[in-house]
């Protein structure tokens, strides 16, 4: 008889989270968690190219001894699922941050705490083990970003997360549709000291975008200076053209998130399974490329990491496990993830994260 791994037929998966979650939360929060942008193509996207990639797997190697460890910038970790940075957690947990850090922890993962995190970033410090990044959105004033890193830094954040992505929101019909709005009891608590942009009424002739937003957005010149300044290492959020991806190389940052946030900015950006390899040619292998977006089976881990990504970040599927169990609910959710990858790295042949390569991908020619 063919041995079992103990999770190959446990319930729930990690779609079955987000199903449970969707039913649990009001229709306005699930626009907001679970939604994207406009007509939610890239959201769609993401998932949908990720599992259409097709495995080929290896017979009878020796395996013995592999495992999912990775060492990252540095850090020693048992396996490469890290929690992405998501907005306002306490809207789906009382716990919100606090929970998603302590499910993290429990399975020895990095958690991107979010720029507007709704849980104070000292309590979530204070509350687990887990190895924390913080996630910036760039601020009009230098010195107030850096006084912000320098407080992270401070309370044992270990690197800093730039998203670049989105210097303004993208149109979000879903959630003006069903009306989602903040609770006047939630909010960016860790923004309290960060100056908000007054800006000067518009002439008629001017445009909110490009004479007032564009002067405050983060430039090349400022993650440059981020990047010399900051006193822990600066990691891009939000790449996406290969040429970005050399820019943040020579502008100093450690690392690269290959992302289109979760299909939430710009609609009809390509899936972000199918922007990796373009990334991980022009890097060279100089800095790690992560990738997040569509992640949701153990298949979906191996395959970015067969297109060059050393590690992936899940952001809806932390989500619903926090939705439905708190910590439990997320800590299950990326054992799930683990195991699966676990599986899929036995039956194609891969002992360790380095042997997987994208000759396990079919290639139908
Ligand atoms: C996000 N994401 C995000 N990213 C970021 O840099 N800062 C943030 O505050 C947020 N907030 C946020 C809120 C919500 C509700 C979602 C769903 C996402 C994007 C996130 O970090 C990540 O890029 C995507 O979620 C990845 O896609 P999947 O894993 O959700 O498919
Ligand atoms: C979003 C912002 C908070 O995706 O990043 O909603």
């Amino acid at each position: 008889m063919t041995p079992k791994h103990p999770s190959s037929d446990l319930q729930p998966t990690v779609r079955d989270y987000e199903a449970r979650a969707k039913a649990i939360l009001s229709a306005d929060r699930v626009a907001y968690f679970f939604g994207g942008a406009a007509d939610e193509r890239t959201l769609e996207a993401n998932q949908r190219a990720i599992s259409e990639i097709e495995l080929i797997p290896r017979m009878l190697r020796d395996l013995r001894g592999g495992s999912t460890r990775l060492t990252l910038l540095g850090q020693h970790m048992p396996h490469p699922i890290l929690v992405a940075p998501v907005a306002y957690q306490r809207l789906v947990h009382p716990d919100g941050e606090i929970a998603m850090a302590m499910g993290a922890g429990a399975q020895d993962t990095v958690m991107v705490l979010s720029a507007q995190s709704s849980i104070d970033a000292a309590a979530v410090r204070a509350a687990s083990s887990a190895c924390t990044w913080f996630q910036l959105y760039w601020g009009p004033s230098r010195d107030a970003n850096l006084a912000l890193v320098q407080r992270m830094a401070g309370l044992g954040f270990s690197a800093i997360v730039l998203t670049v992505d989105a210097p303004v929101q993208g149109v979000r019909d879903s959630e003006a549709r069903t009306d989602f709005q903040l609770p006047p009891d939630i909010k960016a608590v860790n923004l309290a000291n960060v100056p908000v942009p007054q800006f000067a009424p518009l002439e008629q002739s001017e445009s909110i975008l490009f004479d007032r937003i564009a002067h405050i957005a983060p430039k090349w010149t400022d993650v440059e200076w981020l990047c010399r300044n900051s006193p822990l290492p600066v990691i891009l959020k939000g790449i996406v053209h290969p040429a970005d991806a050399l820019l943040a190389v020579e502008a100093g940052a450690a690392a690269i998130i290959a992302s289109n946030h979760g299909g939430r900015i710009l609609d009809t950006v390509p899936a972000s399974i199918r922007l990796l390899p373009a990334i991980v040619t022009a890097v060279n292998g100089s800095v790690p490329v992560l990738m997040d977006g569509g992640v949701r089976r153990g298949t979906d881990v191996l395959k970015a990491l067969a297109l060059g990504a050393t590690a992936v970040l899940v952001g809806r599927p932390a989500i619903a496990g926090l939705t439905v169990a708190g910590p439990a609910g997320i800590s299950h959710v990326l054992r799930l993830l683990r195991d699966e990858l676990e599986i899929a790295m036995m039956l194609t042949g891969c002992a360790t994260l380095k042997e997987i390569t994208p000759g396990i991908l079919y290639r139908n020619e």
